[in-house]
């Protein structure tokens, strides 16, 4: 599923923003958050599978999104203003919505699409 492609994605920005906040550079800060707000999503006919299986579950699933977009605009707003308290606070709740759908979504997706754990 090229979802995949776009979790790996945000994985490797996210650590490449915790590595950032390490090092205070904000404006790098500010320059990932973006990728992680408007990240890419998979292609017309995968979204249609993903919308069919989740049902119901769909607005939900969007909510989680929705979260991860919110927090790290956050994210970018704080950096750009040099705040590493307020960066650090978006960064968790960004983690938070990655969480959160996960704990709902990622084993019944794995099984679903994949047919194992
Ligand atoms: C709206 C739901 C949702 C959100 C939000 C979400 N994920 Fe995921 N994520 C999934 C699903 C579903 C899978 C399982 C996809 C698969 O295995 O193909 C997954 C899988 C992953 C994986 C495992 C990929 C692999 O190779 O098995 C990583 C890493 C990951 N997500 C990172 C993130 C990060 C980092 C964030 C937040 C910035 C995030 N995800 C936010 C739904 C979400």
């Amino acid at each position: 599923m090229a979802l995949r492609t776009v979790m790996e994605r945000l994985d490797r920005d996210m650590q490449a923003v915790t590595g950032a906040i390490s090092k205070e550079e904000w404006a790098l800060v500010a320059e990932l958050a973006p990728k992680l707000a408007k990240h890419a999503e998979p292609p017309l006919s995968e979204k249609m599978r993903i919308l069919t299986w989740l049902g119901t579950d769909a607005g939900k699933f969007r909510g989680f999104d929705g979260q991860v977009q919110n927090a790290a605009t956050g994210m970018e707003d704080a950096a750009k203003r040099g705040d590493g308290q307020a960066v650090i606070a978006a960064f968790s709740r960004t983690q938070q919505g990655c969480l959160a759908c996960h704990q709902s979504f990622r084993q019944s997706f794995v099984e679903q699409f994949y047919g194992s754990r």
